[in-house]
């Protein structure tokens, strides 16, 4: 009898998300046989949750929202990215033990890069917001050798933390939202925090638009975020949603697990087709 290998995404909530059916077409297109489930599981019972998953021959998992920084302390061993985030977005079982990766920065730096024609190297970038979605990019962004990175957040002490975590890796810095430095134009302003995915659009700093801007908002939708409405309406040159990265950063997590790299072109077109 021919087993097929299981992997699937946990989260909290997760009936959302969007990765069974990009792990499906994947599978599809690179004639691999996989079964990918939702896993919809509560902070408290994570570890008993991953644990049951590798113990019944579960072979890999996506994790998402509020999981990423907590599963890490679950893992035998750590990829770079992850070990510099803080914070896991893929987990491999292999020979007993947890290996944890993050795709997320990759992901995005793919998806800027090829998908969007958008250079770093040089570029002056402002991140909104100081959570786990910041923590994850900031230092794949900070590789890619911008002229500086800002992080901007409504609490001050979280940005600074990040900030002085990464200070190491490239010209980074702390603000408040208004408080914002405009002595350049921001060649791309990315924003990681919650707000939208709540129904709210803060006081995101207007100063800091030109009409050479590149928004990027790390939410999706089945339609515009209030983040891309409110760069749309303050001039930015574009504004995209971060479906791209999601089906990157899936690529990045398949690669991990079946040793072969999807084309995404036209899983990113049908994804959103159907949004
Ligand atoms: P994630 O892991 O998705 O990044 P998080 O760690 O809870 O989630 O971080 C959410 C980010 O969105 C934080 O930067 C948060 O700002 P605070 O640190 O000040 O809480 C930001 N955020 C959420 N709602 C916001 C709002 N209405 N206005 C401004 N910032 C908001």
């Amino acid at each position: 009898m021919t087993t097929i290998d299981r992997y699937g995404v946990m989260g909290y909530p997760v009936s959302h998300s969007r990765s069974p059916v990009i792990h499906r077409l994947f599978a599809l297109q690179t004639n691999q046989h996989i079964q990918y489930e939702l896993l919809e599981v509560a902070p408290d019972r994570l570890e008993a949750a991953v644990r049951q998953f590798q113990r019944t021959g579960g072979k890999g998992l996506n994790i998402t929202v509020p999981h990423k920084s907590e599963v890490a302390r679950l893992c035998d061993q750590l990829s770079e990215p992850a070990s510099t985030a803080g914070a896991v977005n893929t987990l491999s079982f292999r020979e007993g033990e947890i290996r944890g990766d993050n795709t997320d920065g990759i992901g995005l730096l793919r998806d800027l890069a090829i998908n969007q024609g958008i250079t770093l190297d040089g570029a002056n970038i402002l991140i909104l917001g100081a959570g786990g979605a910041t923590r994850g990019i900031v230092g794949p962004l900070l590789e890619m050798q911008p002229s500086s990175l800002c992080i901007a957040n409504r609490t001050i002490d979280k940005a600074q933390a990040l900030a002085e975590h990464f200070s190491y890796s490239g010209p980074v810095s702390a603000c408040r939202f208004n408080m914002v430095p405009v002595s350049e134009e921001y060649d791309l302003i990315i924003n990681a925090t919650s707000a939208g995915v709540r129904g709210e659009t803060p006081p995101y700093p207007e100063s800091a638009i030109s009409e050479h801007t590149f928004c990027y908002d790390l939410s999706y939708g089945l339609k515009p975020t209030p983040f891309s409405v409110w760069a749309r309406e303050h001039g930015a040159a574009r504004s995209v949603m971060g479906w791209g990265m999601l089906v990157e950063q899936a690529a990045e997590s398949f690669h991990i697990w079946r040793g072969v790299l999807p084309d995404t072109a036209p899983v990113l077109k049908q994804m959103t087709i159907t949004a």
